[in-house]
């Protein structure tokens, strides 16, 4: 099938079987994928949590507010986090970009001020789950993802020191009674033409 296609089928699970699994390689290719993704300046300001461990999962269910439930039918959890220090991330890069590229974080981002940065490499993180979702719907894994939780508290049971947590996605196997499916409920979207313009 095509990728329109799988984007078409793909939706937010709000149900998965619990007998439900996802295969080591499937997430070994998942895991791959999310490595490959894009960021500017190739800045990678990340760390991509596998919660595959029934006790932690169900810790942090427990502090996932409606979306308990689905974390603990999933198969995984996936926690999205991004480097907490600007000094951290300044000595990453400078520790693995070329020259160019420290360049323009120090000319471009970096005199913006703390909560400027803190946005941006916010940002970066952000375009994975694009990729992650988007690979999902190729692999034909379902998925939920996921900013309904608590952060914080997601933080200290991870305990990643210099990370901190700020979405997450599920993945598993949707349960056939999920009333979410496109066959039950249409994808609902703005009208294209609102959207997409032309000049
Ligand atoms: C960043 C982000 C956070 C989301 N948080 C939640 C969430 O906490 N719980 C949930 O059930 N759905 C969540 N969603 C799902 C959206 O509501 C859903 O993607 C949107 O309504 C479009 O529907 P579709 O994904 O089924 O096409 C989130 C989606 C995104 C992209």
């Amino acid at each position: 099938m095509n990728f329109l296609e799988q984007m078409k089928k793909r939706y937010t699970v709000k149900k998965y079987d619990p007998q439900g699994t996802i295969s080591e390689e499937q997430i070994q290719t998942l895991k791959e994928i999310l490595h490959l993704s894009p960021s500017s300046i190739n800045s990678q300001p990340w760390n991509f949590v596998f919660v595959n461990n029934s006790e932690t999962k169900e810790k942090l269910a427990e502090v996932s507010y409606f979306n308990k439930e689905k974390i603990l039918d999933s198969s995984y959890l996936i926690v999205f986090q991004v480097i907490k220090n600007p000094e951290d991330f300044e000595k990453q890069i400078k520790e693995n970009l070329p020259e160019g590229s420290i360049n323009y974080y120090k000319t471009f981002v970096k005199p913006k001020g703390e909560v400027e940065i803190k946005s941006w490499l916010k940002h970066q993180v952000y375009l994975s789950l694009g990729v992650l979702l988007s690979a999902c719907a190729m692999m034909e894994i379902d998925s939920t993802p996921m900013e309904g939780i608590e952060n914080d508290k997601y933080d200290t049971i991870l305990n990643n020191k210099k990370y901190e947590s700020l979405f997450a996605v599920t993945i598993g196997v949707k349960s056939e009674n999920d009333k979410n499916q496109p066959i039950h409920t249409p994808k609902k979207r703005l009208e294209s033409k609102k959207i997409i313009l032309e000049f």
